[in-house]
């Protein structure tokens, strides 16, 4: 897709891969250390794969999180600095770069298929996201989960583009990205039409104020 949203997506994660890397190593964003990161770990052990493909895994830290020696994981991201970091890192899994593009265009290599896929915070696009959960029907095994985490708003927000300038990060980000907000309906409806059906949609919430914060949507394919 040249000259689309989605490749200023991509160049505004390239700008800012480094402070990206610090924000996870500092633990900055509060939503995570609180929730978020608990639920999606929980979410895929629920599902107890053998085989996991993380998109979109940045600095690789969840799938060092569910790596363990009976079970094959590969994190994969566009950014060849966090697929760098991510590597030294270590800790079991393994790690390659490729983009959402590559994606859509059928360049990844022929794996085995996996029992478990997941995006966490890693889907900006509008309609190209579903044109890329459709090219990956064919790495699921039949009955396989595709596990998305993805930010929730207020009922009263609706979908739309909507712009990052990183404002609440303690650490500078050079590039502020775009990113489309999906409602809740949308999603539903656009994995409906799409072939997924929903296994599961729940709601993540803070543990004191109850604030919701993310959805986790888990998706089989239908047909
Ligand atoms: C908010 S970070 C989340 C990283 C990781 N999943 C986590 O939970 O920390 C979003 C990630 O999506 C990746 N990403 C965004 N657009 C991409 C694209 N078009 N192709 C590949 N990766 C992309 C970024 O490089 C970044 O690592």
């Amino acid at each position: 897709m040249p000259g689309s949203l989605s490749d200023e997506i991509l160049s505004s994660w390239q700008a800012n891969s480094q402070s990206w890397i610090t924000t996870i190593d500092q633990n900055e964003i509060i939503s995570r250390q609180l929730a978020t990161n608990d639920a999606i770990v929980t979410a895929i052990e629920q599902h107890n794969p053998s085989r996991v493909l993380d998109i979109g895994c940045g600095e690789g830290w969840l799938s060092r999180a569910i790596y363990a020696p009976h079970r094959f994981v590969i994190g994969i991201d566009g950014v060849e600095k966090l697929v760098s970091n991510a590597t030294k890192k270590g800790g079991g899994p393994a790690y390659a770069c490729f983009n959402y593009e590559d994606i859509r265009q059928g360049k990844l290599p022929s794996w085995e298929p996996f029992d478990l896929i997941v995006f966490n915070f890693a889907l900006f696009e509008d309609r190209a996201t579903f044109t890329l959960l459709n090219q990956l029907k064919q790495l699921l095994v039949p009955g396989g989960h595709l596990l998305i985490q993805t930010i929730a708003l207020p009922a009263h927000e609706f979908s739309g583009w909507r712009t990052e300038y990183w404002r609440s990060m303690k650490t500078n980000y050079p590039a502020p990205f775009p990113w489309y907000y999906r409602e809740r309906d949308e999603w539903k409806k656009d994995a409906q039409q799409n072939g997924w059906k929903i296994h599961r949609f729940t709601d993540v919430v803070h543990p004191e104020n109850k604030q919701l914060l993310s959805w986790i949507i888990e998706l089989q394919v239908a047909f």
